[in-house]
């Protein structure tokens, strides 16, 4: 493979990464994933919401330091989707989310 396909695939693969990266974290972004039942490219009616309505009791979680992987426990779990990186603005914003549940 010669240098300048090499170069265009390192392109493409960041680019196709920018999606998932690009734009703002937020809590309003985070509460509405939280009610999405495609999060993680979930495929039943579940949503986080459906066991943690409103976000309840989960006040406390926002401390934990494995937030991310439990987060992804859930999404495998019970969503049955795929679990999100924790550097994108999805896991971002849903941590954001959890955490405003504790101010
Ligand atoms: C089928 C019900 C169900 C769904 C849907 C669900 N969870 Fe959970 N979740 C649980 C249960 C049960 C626990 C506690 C058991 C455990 O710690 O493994 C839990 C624990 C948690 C905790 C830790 C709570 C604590 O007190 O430390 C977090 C955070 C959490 N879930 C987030 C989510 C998020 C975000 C989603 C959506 C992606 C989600 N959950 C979807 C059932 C669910």
């Amino acid at each position: 493979m010669n240098r300048k396909v090499i170069v265009t695939m390192v392109a493409l693969a960041a680019l196709a990464a920018v999606p998932a990266l690009a734009g703002k974290s937020s809590v309003e972004l985070g509460k509405k994933l939280f009610n999405d039942p495609t999060l993680g490219g979930s495929t039943n009616s579940t949503s986080c919401n459906t066991c943690h309505p409103g976000g309840k009791k989960l006040a406390n979680a926002a401390t934990r330091k494995d937030l991310t992987a439990m987060i992804n426990r859930c999404i495998v779990g019970p969503l049955k989707g795929e679990r999100i990186d924790g550097r994108t603005v999805a896991m971002r914003s849903l941590k954001l989310y959890i955490k405003s549940l504790a101010e």
